[in-house]
């Protein structure tokens, strides 16, 4: 079997991880292949905001104070899992989705390429022996979360790539059969 056939059937994503996360000169090179996402028109709708380990509790208390914000009868566990949620790995990267007015490229393709280039960061950090696991959950669609982090107005986030090394014994992965996906026209 091709190695980068498997490679790509094996991708699995890792809820536990912890350090060390890919190094700077790593991150470059995960970078790099992320950016070659398709893109319509070559209008890198893409950006990466990387929340190291220093950062983490900066982030947690944005979440909290945004879940506050949110809905102010939050109890203080939801607070406190809001707060504790960028310790689940060493590495936060926030992938941006930077969405322009094109007359050829309509916001969901840019989207869509934005979500390209995540998968692209999870699948080279794997290649280079790490794992990692894309979340949303609200507050990535959350305003204040979104000004915390310095995006525009025109950018939403498409994701938290958590990243890190796994912890733990990688899950099964289910086996999914080709012909319930894929038919001919
Ligand atoms: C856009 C998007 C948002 C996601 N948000 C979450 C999330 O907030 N929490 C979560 O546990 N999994 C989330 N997932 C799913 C995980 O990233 C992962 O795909 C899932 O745990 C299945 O693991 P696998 O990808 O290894 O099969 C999200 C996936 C995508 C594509």
């Amino acid at each position: 079997m091709n190695d980068i056939i498997q490679f790509l059937q094996q991708r699995n994503s890792a809820p536990k991880l912890t350090a060390p996360a890919p190094s700077l000169a790593e991150r470059e090179s995960i970078f790099s292949a992320a950016m070659r996402a398709p893109d319509h028109a070559r209008l890198r709708p893409w950006r990466f905001i990387s929340v190291d380990e220093d950062r983490r509790q900066a982030l947690g208390v944005l979440f909290r104070d945004a879940l506050l914000a949110r809905n102010p009868q939050a109890d203080e566990s939801a607070l406190e899992k809001a707060e504790k949620s960028p310790l689940r790995a060493p590495l936060i990267v926030v992938v941006v989705a930077s969405v322009s007015a094109h007359p050829k490229v309509p916001p969901i393709e840019q989207k869509l390429s934005a979500g390209c280039a995540a998968h692209g960061v999870l699948l080279a950090a794997q290649a280079l022996g790490y794992a990692g696991v894309w979340r949303t959950g609200d507050a990535a669609f959350d305003r204040n979360v979104m000004d915390g982090l310095g995006l525009a107005n025109n950018e939403e986030i498409t994701g938290f790539l958590y990243l890190g090394t796994r912890e733990g014994d990688p899950k099964p992965l289910p086996s999914l059969a080709t012909t319930d996906f894929v038919s001919q026209w």
